[in-house]
């Protein structure tokens, strides 16, 4: 009798009948390599572009559910963890699959703040970048960089040095992050200080001037480890999926980190909340807002931090931003486009189009806002959402490093290119042919 956990497919150019075992809700792609039509066919494949419909490994650090709008680490929904949590207690949660004691929660801290510093040729290596590079451009760089000065990262099979190449990540993230900052600025680097918070020292990295030694407004440094909190992990998006992949050749993790943030670094990917703000300033004034909307529903151009491709009910992050965007404004005073993205929410939410279509406000909807009011420009925003990422990067290359089944990722094609041709010899080869090609 065929067991009820199975799908049975029946191969029409053969009659044949397949039973595939289904395991959490997917098949196993190479139990379709036995569906033949013939002794020299391959045997079938999935194509699936975008990966939109494929599980690509096994994960217990993140979940989500997008219809119903739910977010865990490790099983911990985002609210909580953003209520009650440090960045460095989630990214250890991450990491090491639970919330640390209050012992290993200060030794993982005295770790984390004991390798922010950065070698002075790294230092030197930024001085180098034009004035005007764009920080994430520097940020994956000088993290691809890092690689020349901890060669023994290499060896990626030794969990403490692993451990190792992870906490000098952690620690390193805000301090380039912050040295990219500071040179588009023109402005001499700050070196860290090890008596601050993480947030509070990014500040310090950051915003430090002449005075001897910075004072971190506890509103914004809790706001912007709140947000660190929200962008830790994501599961298997584009730049984790490519941490994963890039990981898989046994790439040291500088420079699979790198690769990682190079696919943050996408519009597509890191840069929507930079999008918001140009919206915001195209609409101008709350007064404007219905005629955008309706200018939106008639196909000119989307609400910018509205939609995503998983979540359908809300994203559970923005409804954080939300809260914690009117705590920062407390301090820096609100943002005028507030005022405006409010409208917009308000007016969005009450409609039939966006309501029918699921498009509720994104994790970028408010954030960039807030990062603006606290001072970055808009070019800075996605090395900040690359600080706190590095940690999910860094919990997903781990899992898959020492996961038995997985190997160096090696996608298959459905080949569309010509069949064996003659070649032609450089006299004879007519000038059409070249066109072609381009
Ligand atoms: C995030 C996003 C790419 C998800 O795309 P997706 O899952 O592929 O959704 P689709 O593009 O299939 O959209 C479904 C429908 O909603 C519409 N839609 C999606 N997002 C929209 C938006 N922000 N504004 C207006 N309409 C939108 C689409 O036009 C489509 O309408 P149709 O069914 O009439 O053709 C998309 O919502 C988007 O571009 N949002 C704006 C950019 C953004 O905020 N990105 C940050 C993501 S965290």
């Amino acid at each position: 009798m065929t067991s009820s956990n199975t799908l049975t497919v029946i191969d029409n150019r053969t009659a044949t009948k397949y039973d595939l075992p289904i395991e959490n809700g997917t098949i196993r792609a190479m139990d379709l390599r036995k569906i033949k039509s013939g002794p020299d066919d391959f045997g079938l494949m999935t194509y699936d572009p975008a990966f939109m419909n494929t599980a690509s490994c096994r994960s217990s650090i993140t979940f989500i559910d997008g219809e119903r709008g739910i977010l865990r680490y490790r099983g911990y929904p985002i609210e909580v963890l953003a209520e009650h949590c440090t960045f460095l207690e989630v990214a250890y949660l991450l990491l090491f699959g639970d919330l640390p004691t209050p012992d290993e929660l200060k030794t993982w801290v005295n770790d984390i703040t004991h390798h922010t510093m950065l070698h002075e040729t790294t230092k030197r290596f930024m001085e180098g970048f034009r004035y005007d590079a764009h920080p994430m451009a520097m940020l994956v760089s000088t993290v691809a960089a890092l690689s020349t000065i901890y060669p023994e990262a290499k060896d990626i099979h030794d969990p403490a040095n692993r451990l190792l190449q992870i906490k000098r990540l952690i620690g390193k993230m805000p301090s380039i992050s912050a040295m990219s900052y500071r040179h588009s600025l023109g402005f001499p680097y700050v070196y860290p200080d090890n008596d601050l918070s993480y947030p509070e020292n990014f500040m310090n990295m950051l915003w430090k001037m002449v005075e001897p030694k910075y004072a971190a407004n506890p509103v914004i440094a809790r706001a912007l480890d709140i947000l660190f909190i929200l962008h830790a992990d994501h599961e298997q998006n584009c730049s984790t999926s490519t941490m994963r992949s890039v990981g898989s050749a046994h790439t040291d993790p500088y420079l699979t980190t790198a690769a990682a943030a190079a696919a943050l670094a996408g519009p597509l990917h890191g840069g929507a909340n930079e999008a918001v703000l140009g919206m915001l300033d195209e609409i101008g004034s709350k007064e404007n807002v219905p005629a955008y909307v309706k200018k939106v529903k008639e196909g000119h151009g989307k609400l910018m931090g509205f939609g995503h491709r998983v979540y359908k009910n809300y994203d559970p992050r923005a409804k954080i931003i939300k809260w914690t965007a009117e705590r920062v404004f407390a301090v820096t005073g609100r943002n005028p486009k507030l005022e405006i993205a409010l409208e917009l929410e308000r007016i969005a939410l009450e409609d039939e189009y966006f309501v029918s279509r699921k498009l509720y406000p994104n994790v970028d909807f408010y954030s960039g806002i807030m990062y603006q009011a606290m001072g970055f420009r808009p070019e800075m925003f996605t090395a900040l959402f690359a600080i706190p990422r590095a940690a999910g990067w860094l919990a997903q290359w781990q899992e898959m490093i020492t996961d038995p089944e997985q190997k160096i990722a090696r996608p298959r094609q459905v080949y569309t290119g010509q069949e064996l041709r003659q070649f032609i010899p450089m006299d004879k080869r007519a000038r059409a042919l070249h066109a072609k090609i381009a």
